[in-house]
């Protein structure tokens, strides 16, 4: 996720205009910078590396000449954030700047072709592609106006993206294309804008239009020009006053990063959905060969391990072991050896207990794997292979998105080990390629269809002095992943355990009263969930369920229930359930007063703000 901005002004300078805007849009992606200007049929680029403050201290971003220009703060997806990768990227001459926000799936083929036709590109990412598929458009038919080359170069595109050009050869113009990813356009006496977003616009206008998939806009000075990509129709859409202020916006009209990230799972899951599949093969190669595997991560991301452990373990019938970080060495450290594979889990890719853990294995001739959100983060650099999933920047301190999209990619390394272990047959791997797909959908469905219900069981139990929280198979590492969000944001004392745990001693807390929460797949584990729901309500326990849509059996049984579409794979279940528990913890949070964004005691492990 990174952020867009154009601006084609009457009068005055556009690069301050855009270096401000990017200010507005750094939440976006954070680990380069950059922007082009067009003066006087010249085009004059500034980028680097680095936060948007940084840049402008060594490369000032405010003095590039030109009424007309674009810029583009960068979350890293392909290509580490170094000055060749980041944006603008530009052709072969230095006359075409191209900035993006997205992943171009079939960017290799493309870049490929291009270097057959004798191109020369210069960075790793999949955005520059798109310049010189620009300038190819010229070069085969120069007479074509440049809103058509450009058109006709987003058709060859697959994937998402919201991408903004300039050319010297039309200096006067910006053409910017939207394919999902986020595109809005800004009209304003001054002059004509586009953003990825409406922060960025609403110092300069309140007057904005929103490009839909598949449009295409023309920019000028003096006015905008929407078009199909598909037959190049004309589309009239008259802007509308946004009522948001600037700090809302930026929130995206949601009160806290975490809610809007946890409203951002379905994009996000989208995107996991679209990783490099030669990365994923090749971690499925190493995971499949190896003699033991140890899922090493903290927090949230061992609570992926620990459900990615059944995963392997159901469909590829692969044993491994899910290990907090920081007992790892303590644990494990004499077993570990050259045979050893670890696939250690880090958001940040910075967690020092992860890394620990994985420097202490590499010393021991272990083979490293890595699933990060962070391209160039430390575990990027110590991994043998990494895969990078796709979340964009997690600025809530509790992990949300970045939980449910490392579930996603670790359920799909699983289910190509069980394919290359002849484990899963050909339909079962449909139905669950077919399930993973429809994910995002789900995740739609969940947030619409339970928040305002979670919002009613977070005032019901806001005076709670302590929650347990009970699954079974899968659903433990749901439960956990419930109790922790409710601990780190509400600060209400929490207990997760295996509910077949219960009756060994903690079921002694549950007295009249006492909240449960249960997680209740209807998969093998339904009909023992029930058992332990009925020991529960035997001791006056207030049970409430996270059940599949439909479950009549258990909603019945308890006091509260929230559901999740039916017929969810039993290995993809905490994806949907944990939502749920995401939102409980984060309305817990509101009704006791908390900032849901900034918990007490901790911190992201990559430090932004
Ligand atoms: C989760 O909400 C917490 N922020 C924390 O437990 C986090 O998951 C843990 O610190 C691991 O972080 P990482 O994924 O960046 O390594």
């Amino acid at each position: 996720m990174c952020g867009i901005f154009g601006s084609a002004l009457r009068d005055g300078n556009a690069a301050p205009v855009i270096h401000a805007a990017l200010k507005r849009l750094e939440y976006r992606g954070y680990d380069s910078v950059g922007e082009a200007t067009i003066d006087d049929g010249v085009l004059y680029v500034r980028k680097d590396r680095g936060k948007i403050d940084e840049v402008h201290r060594i490369h000032n971003l405010d003095d590039l000449p030109g009424s007309i220009g674009i810029g583009h703060t960068r979350w890293a997806t392909h290509g580490a954030p170094l000055q060749v990768n980041a944006h603008p990227h530009l052709d072969c001459k230095g006359q075409i700047a191209v900035v993006h926000n997205g992943i171009i799936e079939n960017f290799a083929e493309l870049r490929q072709d291009l270097e057959t036709h004798g191109h020369v590109l210069r960075s790793k990412t999949d955005t520059e592609v798109i310049a010189h598929l620009i300038e190819d458009g010229f070069n085969n038919r120069p007479s074509t106006s440049f809103a058509d080359v450009v058109l006709e170069a987003v058709k060859k595109l697959e994937g998402s993206y919201s991408v903004a050009a300039i050319s010297t050869k039309e200096p006067d113009k910006i053409v910017c294309a939207r394919n999902e990813s986020p595109l809005v356009i800004g009209v304003a006496d001054g002059g004509f804008y586009c953003a990825s977003d409406i922060p960025a616009l609403l110092p300069l206008t309140n007057k904005t239009v929103t490009v839909e998939n598949g449009e295409l806009v023309v920019l000028s000075s003096e006015n905008f020009e929407i078009k199909k990509i598909l037959d190049s129709s004309t589309v009239v859409r008259k802007p509308r006053l946004s009522d948001w202020s600037p700090e809302m916006a930026v929130k995206g009209g949601y009160p806290h990063f975490m809610l809007k990230e946890i409203h951002e799972q379905p994009e996000t899951l989208r995107n996991t959905l679209r990783l490099q599949e030669h990365y994923l093969d090749l971690m499925a190669t190493f995971l499949e060969r190896a003699r033991e595997v140890f899922l090493v991560a903290c927090g949230t991301s061992y609570h992926a391990c620990l459900a990615a452990s059944y995963m392997f373990s159901k469909l590829a019938f692969l044993g491994t072991y899910p290990v907090i970080a920081s007992e790892c060495v303590e644990q494990h450290g004499r077993s570990i050896g050259i045979d050893s594979t670890i696939l250690a889990v880090s958001q940040s890719g910075e967690t020092s207990d992860t890394l620990a853990a994985v420097m202490t294995a590499r010393e021991r001739a272990a083979t490293i794997l890595g699933l990060t959100n962070v391209v160039d983060s430390t575990l990027t650099r110590v991994s043998r292979v990494y895969i990078v999933q796709q979340s964009g920047p997690e600025i809530g301190v509790a992990a949300t998105k970045t939980f449910t999209s490392q579930l996603s990619v670790l359920a799909q390394l699983a289910l190509r080990v069980a394919k290359r272990r002849g484990k899963v047959s050909q339909d079962e791997m449909d139905y669950l390629g077919e399930r993973l797909t429809k994910l995002p959908h789900d995740a739609e469905v969940v947030i619409q269809t339970q928040e305002e219900k979670v919002k009613q069981i977070a005032k019901k139990y806001r005076d709670a002095k302590a929650f347990l929280f009970l699954g079974r198979g899968i659903s433990t590492a749901t439960a956990y992943e419930g109790r922790l969000k409710l601990m780190e944001i509400a600060y209400v004392p929490a207990i997760a355990l295996p509910a077949g745990e219960s009756k060994h001693g903690p079921i002694g807390l549950v007295e009249p009263g006492f909240p449960v929460v249960i997680v209740c797949p209807r998969d093998e584990t339904h009909k023992t969930v029930i058992g332990n729901i009925m020991e529960m309500k035997a001791r006056g326990a207030s049970v409430v369920a996270v059940v599949e849509e439909g479950d009549e059996e258990i909603k019945r049984l308890v006091d509260d229930y929230l559901e999740v579409p039916k017929g969810i794979a039993e290995v993809l279940s905490p994806i949907l359930f944990v939502i749920p528990l995401q939102l409980l913890a984060y309305y817990m949070a509101v009704e006791r007063g908390h900032d849901p964004d900034m918990p007490r005691n901790l911190a992201k492990s990559v430090t932004v703000k």
